[in-house]
């Protein structure tokens, strides 16, 4: 052998006895860049666990299984310490060898079962802005780099703001209590908010859960009756079905969206090129392990209201899924209990976990312009810093519309796939 490749050769070697660890039969070694990084790569999907094993609850997550196999205890070890949970190899180039988590906010007491939702982050404040579900008249707001909190008061007051996006300067914020709920809008800077929609003809929302805009400025929201479901002060006994609506903001016509299979609503989220509509079905907060926990995709045509093609594109295992995204990639990003998983929408292929253990994040936002690869995650006990290769889907900041969109997702597509090639 030459002394070159003998070095190389030790070299490797010394890579793979430092980072495979053990010989697990669960993990594959880490290329050598994730050597700081704290991720497990499962190996063959962890299609076999041996012996026995118990299931905790609709809530927990993989390693909270008890397991007979001391194998398995000690894998599952590994999994419950690891920040990223890769379930397949492409995960490591979304996560990039500097991947990290870090929590920037916690709240009170540790039984704290506040939900924390709505999260937007405004990039002119650096900060997320966000709310208790379960509080009237304000929100949250905490400055990413300090971790500096402020709250903001609404004006006049909103109440139990749930899902919420960034449009133009202004907050738009769904409202799940109290006697009128609907759409307002927030400056964020005042407090003031303003009503954009209250109403189907004469009838209360149920409790519209989240909203996005697309690049017509039109609005897709959906409208399960959580509100009802939690009690929520001043809300009357559902008046309308559950349904995901488009809301056109100019003449102001709202549609209710036909050929859904979703029961209850939740998340929402449009694909790059605004063909595919993603909505979160999620029943498993009330209860039975059985109920639904599904993501589907739909394809919209922005002169129809008809939801074309249902498909399930994701079913979680670990509570519900709650919140989504769409990466600069098009990969789902979907809140979960235990974290957020990450999601090839086009194959249903989980490709990792972004993990959070002990603590159900209930929805999750991309930073963008300088923090471009920062993620936000909101949870019942935290909110949480998560830093990646893969930034969100910033199309409005990036200056890409809709025309080269396509052509945009090819060339990060390539170069995704090119990042996966030289880190195997
Ligand atoms: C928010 O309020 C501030 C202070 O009145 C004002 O300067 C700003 O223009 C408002 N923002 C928007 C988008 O209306
Ligand atoms: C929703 O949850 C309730 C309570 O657990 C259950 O009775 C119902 O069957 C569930 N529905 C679906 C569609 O999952």
């Amino acid at each position: 052998m030459h002394f070159l490749s003998i070095i190389a050769f030790l070299a490797s070697l010394h890579a793979l006895s430092t980072l495979a660890g053990d010989n697990s039969p669960f993990f594959l070694p880490l290329p050598e860049a994730f050597a700081n990084t704290n991720v497990v790569l499962l190996k063959d999907q962890l299609a076999v666990i041996p012996g026995e094993w118990e299931y905790q609850s609709a809530v927990s997550s993989l390693h909270n299984i008890r397991a007979s196999d001391p194998s398995v205890v000690s894998a599952l070890s590994k999994v419950a310490d690891a920040s990223f949970v890769a379930w397949d190899e492409r995960f490591l180039a979304v996560i990039g060898p500097e991947a990290k988590i870090e929590t920037i906010q916690t709240f009170e007491s540790p039984e704290d079962k506040h939900v924390h939702e709505a999260p937007v982050y405004v990039a002119e404040s650096n900060e997320l802005v966000y709310s208790d579900t379960s509080q009237v008249g304000w929100l949250w707001a905490v400055e990413m780099d300090t971790h500096e909190t402020r709250k903001i008061q609404t004006d006049p007051p909103l109440n139990n703001v749930n899902g919420a996006t960034y449009h133009d300067g202004l907050l738009y914020a769904c409202t799940n209590g109290g006697s009128v709920r609907g759409i307002f809008s927030i400056n964020v800077t005042t407090g003031w908010t303003k009503p954009i929609l209250n109403n189907y003809r004469g009838r209360h929302f149920n409790s519209p859960n989240d909203l996005i805009f697309d690049s017509n400025n039109n609005i897709y929201f959906t409208d399960p009756t959580y509100g009802w479901a939690q009690q929520w002060p001043g809300v009357q006994q559902p008046e309308l079905p559950n349904a995901i609506y488009h809301f056109d903001t100019r003449s102001k016509a709202v549609t209710a969206l036909s050929n859904s299979p979703v029961h209850y609503p939740n998340g929402l989220a449009l694909s790059l090129d605004e063909r595919t509509l993603y909505v979160a079905d999620s029943n498993s907060s009330f209860g039975s392990p059985t109920s639904v926990r599904n993501v589907w995709a739909f394809d919209v045509e922005h002169s129809s209201t008809i939801l074309r093609n249902p498909r399930l594109v994701y079913q979680a295992e670990s509570g519900w899924p709650d919140g989504l995204r769409v990466s600069r990639n098009g990969l789902l990003f979907i809140a979960v209990a235990g974290g957020a998983d990450v999601v090839d929408p086009q194959t249903g292929l989980l490709l990792g976990k972004i993990a959070t253990p002990g603590d159900i994040i209930l929805n999750l936002e991309p930073a963008n312009g300088e923090r471009d690869g920062v993620w936000l995650l909101t949870g019942n006990k935290a909110v949480y810093k998560v830093t990646l290769a893969e930034g969100g889907n910033n199309r409005r900041s990036l200056g890409e519309w809709k025309g080269n969109v396509g052509a945009i997702a090819e060339q990060h597509l390539g170069r995704l796939l090119c990042l996966v090639q030289n880190l195997a």
